[in-house]
């Protein structure tokens, strides 16, 4: 392909999956143009950056929000889009967004104070789960027992100061078996899954938990194609917990990591983001 086509990388670094979609988009003959997300400035007057289409990789919320709007600002499409970026890389607006479309997910109630913060926990009911709005890997969550335990995370976060932790995001604590399900969205296509194992109630495979392919149903395909429909599309991880009440939602990564499911499923996930990307490049 010597179109002159490009395609553009946002990246914080090169992790395996970066190296793989480097590998995926040189073995289609594509020029790739790296762009640092540490390094890359962003003028209003001209492109700083000139791209067909940009995959956006970074592993930052806040790089990623504000890099697509610039591509944007240069008439550059990005995958994801911004306004998918923005939606399901913030977990509040995520879950307003599953519940608008009526896609299950679970009790989620959402306050702007520490006091109102011990309403929602009550409202939700223990055990619950406090969550940050933007972040991953399981991290600075918390399983909150009793009213004592929220006091003290409560004011812990109230403590940390920044101002993403001056918003609670309160979810039912969901008895799942010890797994949680991972299913990979490109476009309309379903292009594997993966369950997660742990002991731990955090089973994210970054925490530790062992993986294995998971065969896809057509309800789960379903439902993660309606999830990440919800978002506006793209290439999205879509995350299940299997409720008592059935599959339920908790969150649609923007910028999921493959490492773990590639491993899993031997699935060619490199390839299909590369090959959805350039689609939306030359739409
Ligand atoms: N409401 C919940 N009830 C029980 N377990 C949960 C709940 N929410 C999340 N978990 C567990 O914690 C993990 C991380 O939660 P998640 O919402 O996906 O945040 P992150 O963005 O950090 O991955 C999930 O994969 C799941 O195993
Ligand atoms: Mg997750």
């Amino acid at each position: 392909m010597s179109d002159g086509f490009r395609l553009g990388v946002f990246y914080t670094i090169v992790r395996p999956e970066e190296k793989w979609i480097l590998a995926a988009a040189e073995s289609r003959g594509l020029a790739v143009v790296r762009i640092d997300d540490g390094e890359v400035t962003f003028g209003l007057d001209r492109p700083d950056v000139t791209a067909d289409v940009v995959l956006n990789r970074s592993v930052s919320h806040t790089r990623s929000l504000y890099a697509t709007r610039c591509f944007a600002h240069y008439g550059i499409p990005t995958v994801n889009a911004p306004d998918v970026v923005e939606v399901a890389g913030d977990k509040v607006l995520a879950s307003l967004r599953l519940a608008e479309r009526g896609v299950p997910t679970p009790k989620t109630v959402i306050a702007l104070s520490p006091e109102a913060a011990l309403k929602a926990l009550e409202r939700v009911g223990y055990p619950a789960v406090l969550k940050p709005a933007v972040g991953s890997w399981g991290r600075l969550m918390a399983k909150v027992r009793s009213p004592e335990e929220a006091e003290q995370i409560i004011e812990h976060k109230s403590a940390l100061g920044a101002p993403i932790h001056s918003v609670f995001y309160v979810q039912e604590f969901v008895p799942k078996p010890e797994r949680d399900l991972r299913v990979f969205v490109v476009g309309d296509r379903v292009v594997a899954g993966m369950v997660r194992r742990s002991s731990d109630w955090r089973t994210n495979a970054a925490r530790g938990g062992t993986t294995e392919a998971l065969p896809i149903s057509e309800e789960l395909a379903e439902l993660s194609r309606r999830a990440a429909e919800a978002m506006g599309g793209g290439v999205l991880a879509v995350d299940l917990m299997e409720s008592p009440q059935g599959l339920v939602v908790h969150e649609v990564n923007p910028t999921p990591e493959f490492k773990a499911l590639t491993a899993a499923t031997g699935a060619d996930v490199a390839g299909a983001i590369v090959d959805y990307t350039v689609g939306v490049g030359r739409r």
